[in-house]
């Protein structure tokens, strides 16, 4: 299928902590390397620092707390309608999770379908979950990286978009290595926004084709 998108594209962020993500991707918007327009940043943590970084750059900062839900045997899907909701009003195009340090339901994978992407600091499928700088040392790596994808159900799973690929070098620590990741998320994940905005993503299956044509020659995706 091909993703086509609206000029400028409405993206909406969840994100739970420092927000470098999202900083990166406000600093391409406001350069003109990403034709998009944040409507609202979004966070399960009140001392979020991304809410902070938002406020800066006149960007709606919201805090949508879990409390309410808690307890409940649907606390997770409950919360995640409640999100729904915020992104439909908003009328949000893609969904970005960049360090959002929670797992999302089907309430919200089923309804952004190839419309929700995540930033993952490993070479995916290697090393999906927590602290995967340190299991790329401790496993003996020589290179790792870092991954945007489509989110499905399964954590760290969904279909690759782009990566970038970073070597371990002997003396490095987990601090070191994951901060060296990070100035390549910084360019992947804008850079995997401007595609989807300008519709030159398309999926097929796990596959993500960029400008291309599956390999019987089917051209599968096309430019706004
Ligand atoms: C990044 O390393 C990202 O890959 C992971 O969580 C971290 C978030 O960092 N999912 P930041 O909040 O964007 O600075």
């Amino acid at each position: 299928m091909s993703i086509s998108r609206t000029t400028p594209l409405r993206v909406a962020v969840l994100a739970s902590g420092r927000g470098s993500n999202l900083q990166a991707l406000i600093d391409a918007i406001e350069a003109g390397q990403v034709q998009a327009r944040i409507v609202a940043v979004i966070s399960n943590k009140k001392e979020a620092v991304a809410l902070e970084r938002a406020r800066k750059h006149g960007i709606k900062d919201l805090f949508v707390d879990p409390k309410p839900f808690a307890g409940r045997p649907d606390s997770r899907e409950a919360y995640d309608r409640s999100l729904l909701e915020v992104l439909q009003q908003h009328e949000t195009e893609l969904v970005l999770l960049a360090g959002y340090m929670k797992i999302v339901t089907t309430v919200l994978v089923n309804a952004y379908a190839n419309r929700m992407m995540n930033i993952h600091p490993s070479l995916l499928p290697a090393f999906p979950g927590l602290e995967v700088q340190k299991k790329a040392i401790d496993w003996g790596c020589k290179l790792a990286g870092c991954t945007v994808h489509f989110v499905t159900e399964g954590v760290d799973e969904g279909p690759i978009i782009i990566q970038a690929a970073v070597p371990i070098l002997d003396a490095d620590t987990p601090e070191a290595l994951a901060a060296r990741i990070l100035v390549q998320e910084h360019k992947i994940y804008p850079r995997a926004v401007q595609l989807f905005a300008e519709g030159r993503l398309g999926v097929d299956g796990r596959r993500v084709f960029i400008d291309s044509a599956k390999p019987d020659g089917e051209v599968i995706v096309s430019a706004v």
